[in-house]
């Protein structure tokens, strides 16, 4: 069993959150406003979860889920990662974060950017290339036919290591694209971005598979 804590628990933190459970992990989840406003969802999920500050969810985690707009990135970095595995699986987008001249310039990935902020952290790139109803709902067993793939980039090859078993635990084959500079070939707009499992007004969504995973990487450009 695997401790994963959740900066950020919105629509894709509590998704993974709710596959964590599933897969036997606990889990322990925090928000801007305070853990009282968590009571609801940790309920939900059971006794594998608990509602914390982002103090005590980051030092709980073997493995730390942030989940947050990008321009929430740099409140993040008095928390207590020096060291742990943090997944990243955040999105920019100009309209929600303010425009942040390193990320419009393409000098920095924003997973660069969070680990500018978080500079003792082994950062992971990984849930951020599909619609979290689809990650609610493609999750299959080791050996299903239809399992899907998600790709996961960084810098560390034994923290991708524990995200490749997290990511497999919960219910999804791991394509490896690369490295944190490369990241932004699964950013927002990229083929592997939310197209391989469907449309938006789908909530089932399309299985994914390996070699659909890599086509989409391939033929990233910017
Ligand atoms: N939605 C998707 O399908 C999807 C899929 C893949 C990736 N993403 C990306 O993942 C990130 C999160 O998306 P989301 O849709 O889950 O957003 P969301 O539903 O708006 O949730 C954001 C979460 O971050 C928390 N938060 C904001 N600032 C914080 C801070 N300084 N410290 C601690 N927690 C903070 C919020 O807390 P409060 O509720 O207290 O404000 C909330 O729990 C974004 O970068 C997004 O682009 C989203």
């Amino acid at each position: 069993m695997t401790t994963v804590g959740f900066i950020g628990s919105g629509n894709i933190g509590s998704t993974v959150a709710r596959l964590a459970v599933e897969a036997g992990h606990r889990v322990v989840l925090s928000n801007s406003r305070g853990p009282e406003t968590l009571a609801d969802t940790v309920a939900e999920l059971g006794p594998r979860a608990f509602a914390a500050t982002s103090g005590e969810a980051a030092a709980a985690g073997d493995i730390v889920v942030v989940s947050v707009p990008v321009k929430a990135f740099p409140e993040l970095s008095a928390l207590p990662l020096a060291g742990k595995t943090v997944i990243d699986t955040g999105n920019y987008g100009p309209e929600r974060d303010g425009p942040i001249p390193e990320l419009d310039s393409a000098s920095l990935t924003s997973s660069e950017l969070l680990r500018r902020s978080l500079p003792d952290a082994v950062v992971v790139k990984a849930f951020n290339n599909i619609f979290f109803k689809h990650l609610r709902s493609l999750a299959r067993p080791a050996g299903a036919p239809d399992r899907s793939y998600l790709p996961i980039a960084g810098d560390s090859a034994p923290a991708k290591a524990a995200v490749t078993a997290f990511l497999e635990s919960l219910g999804y084959g791991v394509v490896d694209a690369g490295s944190l500079a490369g990241s932004w070939r699964q950013a927002t707009g990229t083929p592997v971005w939310g197209t391989p499992y469907g449309p938006y007004s789908d909530e089932k969504g399309e299985p994914a598979d390996e070699n659909a995973i890599r086509a989409a990487l391939a033929t990233a450009t910017r």
